[in-house]
């Protein structure tokens, strides 16, 4: 999978986050225990983004409806049955869906992220 080179390592300093164009994508990037993470920063149930999500047990909770995506796979953990009223018929549209997750590698100074996620 073709990466591209996307910001030098020290613009993401631990704790931090910071999104990034990639093809046709839009990549949140999180620095957290020492590691970098990249996923797609539009939460899965209803495109909305996912910068300012809280991480808990190695997922990320989407701030709007509070779907979780598993960091290292994507897969949902927890998923929004939002809003109730009309959740059964927007169950067609908001169907159950992975966090797309990419690969990022660190080298020479650089973050490089893969074009297209993994998953
Ligand atoms: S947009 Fe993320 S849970 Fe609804």
């Amino acid at each position: 999978m073709p990466l591209t080179k996307v910001l030098p390592v020290g613009e993401v300093p631990e704790n931090a986050r910071k999104v990034v164009e990639v093809g046709d994508y839009k990549v949140l990037v999180i620095h957290t225990d020492g590691r970098f993470i990249a996923v797609d920063n539009r939460c899965p149930h209803m495109h909305l983004p996912l910068k300012n999500g809280k991480l808990e047990d190695h997922a990320i909770v989407c701030p709007f409806h509070h779907s979780a995506f598993d960091l290292e796979t994507g897969n949902v953990k927890e998923w929004s049955p939002w809003p109730p009223v009309v959740g059964k018929a927007l169950g067609a549209i908001a169907r159950e869906k992975a966090l797309p997750v990419f690969e990022i590698m660190e080298k020479d100074g650089w973050l490089w992220i893969a074009d297209k996620p993994e998953n």
